[in-house]
């Protein structure tokens, strides 16, 4: 550390000689990435091929995926369709034979969109409701369908949730957010299944403890975290300073009583590429996790930017998921191993990169898109503590990716020529549902829960996100096909389309049978219970009291299982539960030939959108 020091500021100094001795070491350490041999057979580049003809995924998800298909998910459906049969409805029999035909069977994923600290919580209240392992939501009829996911997908807001959810092990929704005890010391004996640290969603984002002295302490100290990978010889920006950040709230290894001790890692070191270590991932009983982050290149093309928004739909989408990083877009499709992400060429090779705290600040990386005033008023503290310290660096506002891409589609990707990738937040084209990496057609995927916590008028959603999800899916027609959508939000909003669960493309003809069906779930009014709203907070709100988080948590359930009431004096559709079932395995039962019947006939007239 030492020679670090020059750089360092005076009120750093100041951090350093108060009570945290020289400890700042071992997060900065921790966060440093590595250089060393390359394994044999190393390929920093795997082309993924075209989704017209010879499109594939990595061997490590197309294995995971079978595993889970094969071992996992059978059962899954088994006491997934026995929580919605105890509901009372009763269901054609064609939907408990798809649910058990293992080889041909519903494909879903669950996306879960962007919004902040809001979208966090929400999206998290809205798998909760899924998640068979509560058993309110069990009961409810809803709860089960989470655990017959291969796919989720998270963006921003979304992908701090599901990074956080993944490498704490995948447990149960309030032991992620609220955890009830805490995890033994460094290199004491914690229980990893439970002990994580949990979200601190009470401690400000940006200014944690209210106390100046402490928060600029805490500020310094974000940023002096990074200093160690920018003396390795490695791009730092104020995404970093993100990164640390997050850090405390969404990767493992803060707690309350550690909060502001520099002798705890504090997330740093925890990557992405590890979740495969976890025991939730190696035995396949999570979702295949799966977070996004949009790019800026120099060449953008203006006339594809929706007016508001920043990066334009033509540019490519970049996934990270437990084995690779890369593009399925056209102008790329091509991807690089998470674990040496930082490597730029096969000579030498970086491990340490993929912190999973970066991957959430990349995805969210939305500095770029804020005016310097509501950037300052945000996020004063830590951008004044940055740009004294390292002077240029809040003008970076990208989070820099060593360019494991150099050289590679060069007619048609626009970053081909630049050392560093330059991600941004994965909303900035509009489309704030992570969407994208579920339409792959090497996936197949046949379903897809669309979750939608976005803000527009008084931060509910509007569903603008999917009209631009239909326009990019227009611009890249032989790589992905999206169901018809309402082309403008007054068209959603006029038709409670953002109030009610929604499903789009149920018509099928056999041409258009690999589209996938969404169910759109939005966080877009207040509960028809009357309630009071409590889930349209601001996304700049960066402060929640844990009763406010159970609140949100406990309003979305309500939101995720009152349905559309066939009857308007009714606040909830019993047979919301079974709807939701037939929706799932629409698809599949369009693929065996069967007709539509029974009480599934009737649930798809009410919920599908023509
Ligand atoms: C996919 O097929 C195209 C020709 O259709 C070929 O140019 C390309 O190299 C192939 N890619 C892979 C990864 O096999
Ligand atoms: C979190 O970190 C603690 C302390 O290093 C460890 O004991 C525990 O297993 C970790 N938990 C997870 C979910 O990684
Ligand atoms: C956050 O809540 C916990 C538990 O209620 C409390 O111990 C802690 O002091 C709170 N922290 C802040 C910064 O409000
Ligand atoms: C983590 O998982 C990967 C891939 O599943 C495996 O190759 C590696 O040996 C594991 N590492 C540890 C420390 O268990
Ligand atoms: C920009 O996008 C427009 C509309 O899709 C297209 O007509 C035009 O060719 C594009 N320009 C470039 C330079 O790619
Ligand atoms: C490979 O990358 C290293 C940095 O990691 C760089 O020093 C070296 O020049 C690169 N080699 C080539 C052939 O590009
Ligand atoms: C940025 O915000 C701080 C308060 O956090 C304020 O003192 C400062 O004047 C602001 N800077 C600019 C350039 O507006
Ligand atoms: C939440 O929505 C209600 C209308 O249902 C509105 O009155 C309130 O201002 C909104 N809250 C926020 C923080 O936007
Ligand atoms: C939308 O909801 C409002 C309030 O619940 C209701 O008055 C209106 O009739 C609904 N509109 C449609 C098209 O269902
Ligand atoms: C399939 O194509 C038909 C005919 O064009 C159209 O009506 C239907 O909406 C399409 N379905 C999907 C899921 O795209
Ligand atoms: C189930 O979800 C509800 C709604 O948020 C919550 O109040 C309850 O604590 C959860 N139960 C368990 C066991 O996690
Ligand atoms: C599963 O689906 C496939 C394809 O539709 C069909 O051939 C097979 O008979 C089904 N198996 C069972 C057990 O229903």
């Amino acid at each position: 550390m030492a020679s670090s020091l020059p750089l360092v500021s005076l009120s750093l100094i100041l951090a350093y000689t108060s009570a945290t001795t020289y400890a700042q070491a071992v997060p900065a350490k921790a966060y440093t990435p590595i250089k060393g041999p390359c394994p044999a057979d190393f390929e920093l580049v795997r082309m993924a091929g075209s989704a017209a003809s010879n499109q594939t995924l990595s061997t490590g998800e197309a294995a995971y995926i079978q595993s889970r298909k094969s071992d996992v998910i059978p059962s899954a459906w088994h006491t997934y369709l026995s929580n919605v049969e105890a509901t009372g409805t009763t269901l054609p029999s064609y939907v408990s034979a798809l649910l058990a035909n293992s080889s041909d069977g519903p494909t879903l994923g669950i996306a879960t969109s962007g919004g902040g600290y809001r979208a966090a919580i929400v999206g998290a209240g809205f798998l909760n409701a899924l998640d068979g392992r509560n058993g309110t939501s069990a009961a409810a009829g809803t709860g089960g369908l989470l655990q017959g996911a291969s796919y989720l997908s998270g963006l921003s807001g979304g992908a701090w949730f599901v990074s956080s959810l993944a490498q704490a092990n995948f447990p149960t929704i309030q032991d992620l957010v609220f955890p009830s005890t805490e995890y033994a010391a460094p290199g004491g004996a914690g229980d990893a299944h439970v002990y994580w640290g949990g979200w601190h969603a009470n401690y400000s984002l940006a200014a944690p403890s209210g106390d100046l002295l402490v928060d600029l302490a805490y500020v310094d100290a974000c940023v002096s975290e990074i200093l160690d990978k920018q003396l390795a010889g490695y791009p730092v920006t104020f995404a970093d300073v993100w990164s640390r950040t997050l850090a405390r709230h969404f990767a493992n290894g803060t707690t309350e009583s550690n909060f502001y001790d520099e002798a705890y890692p504090h997330g740093a070191g925890v990557l992405f590429s590890d979740i495969a270590n976890t025991s939730m991932f190696e035995s396949r009983q999570m979702p295949f996790p799966i977070v996004i982050a949009d790019i800026d290149v120099p060449t953008t093309n203006a006339s594809e930017i929706i007016p508001g928004d920043t990066e334009p739909l033509t540019n490519p989408i970049f996934e990270f998921n437990v084995y690779e990083m890369g593009s399925y877009d056209p102008m790329l499709s091509a991807f690089a191993p998470t674990k040496y992400l930082g490597t730029a060429n096969g000579s030498m090779c970086v491990t340490n990169y993929d912190q999973t705290s970066f991957v959430a600040a990349s995805s969210s990386e939305l500095f770029n898109d804020l005016t310097f005033d509501l950037l300052n008023d945000t996020f004063g503290p830590l951008l004044a503590a940055a740009s004294d310290t390292l002077p240029g660096l809040q003008n970076e506002l990208y989070a820099y990716w060593p360019n494991p891409f150099y050289g590679v589609a060069s007619d048609t990707f626009g970053a081909s020529k630049q050392s560093n990738l330059h991600l941004v937040d994965g909303g900035e084209d509009g489309q704030v549902i992570p969407l994208q990496p579920l339409l792959v057609k090497a996936r197949g995927i046949d379903v897809i829960v669309a979750i939608d916590v976005n803000n527009a008028e008084n931060n509910f959603a509007d569903g603008g996100t999917l009209i631009a999800t239909q326009d990019r899916s227009a611009l890249f027609p032989s790589a992905y096909s999206f169901p018809p959508v309402p082309t403008t939000t007054a068209e959603f909003t006029s038709q409670n389309l953002t109030t009610r669960p929604t499903f789009f493309g149920c018509t099928t003809t056999p041409a258009n049978l690999s589209t996938p069906l969404v169910i759109y779930l939005a966080n877009g009014g207040p509960p028809h219970d009357g309630a009071a709203p409590v889930t349209n907070t601001s996304t700049f709100q960066l402060t929640y009291e844990e009763s406010e988080v159970q609140a949100m948590l406990d309003q979305t359930f309500v939101l995720a299982t009152q349905g559309y009431p066939a009857n308007a004096s009714e606040t909830t559709d019993s047979e919301w539960p079974a709807c939701l079932a037939c929706a799932v395995v629409d698809r599949a039962r369009a693929r065996a030939g069967t007709a539509r019947s029974g009480v599934c006939e009737s649930c798809l007239d009410r919920y599908c959108w023509s």
